[in-house]
């Protein structure tokens, strides 16, 4: 059985939905940040403090590698872990792309707590529209192309897994 890849920006919801998602499927839920944060014994905010951007980003690459060779997952993916084509390859091999996206008022209100979100903490408090907004425009392109995008802005996880579970009964036969 496929995996099924989450991807999107920072607070479209890919870790309540995935870990929804699994529960209905009845499958393991793999949390590519999570996995990291444990692997290392530190969070992710102090990885980007101890260690830098690069050295998560290395990390981020060697969970993906490990969860793409495995299957029947359902993967929730960082915001960032597309910027990388080869993490994309790795992801779609043998996986279901999902897409979730929002909107930029949504993403500000679930992003809004501090100290968990180090690419965006650099800004300050209002700045962060506009940083949500550049890094919004630099990334979308790497969002399209999923083979499922649900729009997750004023919807319950509940209602986005539903949505998911209708989209991808074609593919998992
Ligand atoms: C990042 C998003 C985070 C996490 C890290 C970098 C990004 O995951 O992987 O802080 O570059 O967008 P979430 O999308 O779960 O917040």
């Amino acid at each position: 059985m496929k995996n099924i890849v989450l991807i999107g920006f920072m607070g479209t919801g890919k870790t309540s939905v995935g870990r929804m998602l699994a529960a209905r499927l009845g499958c393991a839920f793999h949390d590519l940040d999570k996995k990291i944060a444990e692997r290392s014994g530190m969070s992710i905010p102090e990885m980007f403090a101890r260690c830098g951007e690069p050295y998560f980003r290395a990390r981020e690459k060697e969970a993906v590698r490990e969860a793409a060779g495995r299957s029947g997952l359902v993967i929730a993916t960082g915001g960032g872990t597309v910027k990388d084509a080869e993490n994309v390859a790795m992801l779609r091999e043998n996986g279901i792309l999902v897409a979730l996206t929002a909107d930029i008022d949504t993403i500000l209100l679930r992003t809004s707590a501090r100290g968990k979100r180090p690419v965006l903490d650099g800004a300050d408090a209002g700045d962060r529209r506009a940083a949500v907004a550049q890094l919004l425009a630099e990334r979308a392109h790497l969002y399209e192309g999923a083979d499922v995008t649900v729009d997750t802005s004023a919807r319950a996880p509940l209602e986005v897994t539903e949505h998911i579970l209708q989209a991808i009964r074609i593919w998992r036969k």
